[in-house]
C-alpha cells in the first residue's frame, strides 16, 4: 500500500464518520422538537371548529370536553379557565359568518341579533364544524355560552342539534350580564334529545378566578 492510498482510506474514512455524526445529531435534534411539540399539544388540546385540530395530535387522553360559544370573549375566557383546571380539551363553536359588534347591538331593531331574537326561523346559524374528533371518547361535556334575551345564545343550537350525546354527562355553563341560567340548559337538552344533562352554571360576564376553579373543583 503505497503512501496516496493510505491518505485516500483516511479521508474516507473521515468522510463516514462525519456524515454518521451528522445524521445522529440531526436525529437526535428532532426528537427533542417532537416532544416539545408533544408536550405542547397535551398541555391544553384545541379540539376546535376553527383552529386546525392537526390529525397527527396525540389521540387526547382527556374524558372531558368543554364546548364553547363566545361572541365578545367572556365565555371564551371562563371556558379556558374551566378546561385548564380540569384538565380537558376545548372545542370552540365558530359561526360561519361571526357576529360583529354591530351585530349584537340589541338596542338596535335593524341589527343582525334583534331581527334573529324576533324571527325564530332566522336562527338556524351555520357553523365552521360541528364535528368533535374523538367525540366518543368524551364522557363528559360541558356547554358553555352567553345569555342572549335570557336563553342560550343560539349558534349553540347547531352544535347540539348535530351531536350525539348519548352515554354523556352534559354541563351547561353561561356567562351574562344579570341574568339566572333559566331555562337554557333545559331547552338545549330538548334539542339534543341525548344525554344526560345536569342543572349546570352560571357566571357573571367577568367571574374571578376562583369562582370558576371553586365550581371546576365541585365537578370533579
Ligand atoms: C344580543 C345580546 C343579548 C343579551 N341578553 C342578555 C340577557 O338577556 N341577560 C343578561 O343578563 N345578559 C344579556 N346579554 C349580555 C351577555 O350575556 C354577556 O355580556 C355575556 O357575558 C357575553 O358573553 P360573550 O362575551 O362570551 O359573548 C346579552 C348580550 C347580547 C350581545
Amino acid at each position: 500500500m503505497n503512501r496516496n492510498m493510505i491518505i485516500g482510506i483516511v479521508l474516507i474514512a473521515i468522510l463516514i464518520l462525519s456524515v454518521g455524526t451528522y445524521f445522529i445529531l440531526n436525529n437526535l435534534s428532532n426528537n427533542t422538537q417532537n416532544d416539545e411539540n408533544n408536550q405542547n399539544n397535551n398541555e391544553n388540546n384545541i379540539n376546535s371548529g376553527n383552529d386546525t385540530n392537526d390529525e397527527n395530535n396525540e389521540i387526547s387522553k382527556s374524558n372531558t370536553l368543554v364546548v364553547y360559544y363566545s361572541a365578545t370573549g367572556n365565555t371564551k375566557a371562563v371556558s379556558n379557565k374551566l378546561a385548564e383546571n380540569l384538565n380537558a380539551d376545548i372545542f370552540e363553536i365558530v359561526p360561519v359568518d361571526p357576529y360583529i359588534d354591530e351585530d349584537l347591538n340589541w338596542t338596535d331593531d335593524n341589527s343582525r341579533v334583534t331581527k334573529e331574537h324576533e324571527n325564530e326561523s332566522l336562527r338556524n346559524i351555520e357553523l365552521t364544524s360541528t364535528t368533535v374528533s374523538n367525540w366518543e371518547n368524551y364522557d363528559t361535556v360541558l356547554i358553555g355560552y352567553p345569555i342572549w334575551w335570557g336563553i342560550a345564545a343560539w349558534p349553540v343550537n347547531t352544535f347540539v342539534k348535530a351531536n350525539d350525546f348519548t352515554g354523556k354527562t352534559v354541563i351547561p355553563f353561561c356567562t351574562s350580564s344579570s341574568s339566572g341560567l333559566g331555562q337554557s340548559g333545559d331547552l338545549l337538552a330538548e334539542l339534543a334529545g341525548t344525554g344526560n344533562w345536569q342543572n349546570g352554571h352560571r357566571f357573571s360576564s367577568n367571574p374571578s378566578n376562583s369562582e370558576i376553579s371553586e365550581w371546576a373543583n365541585s365537578l370533579k
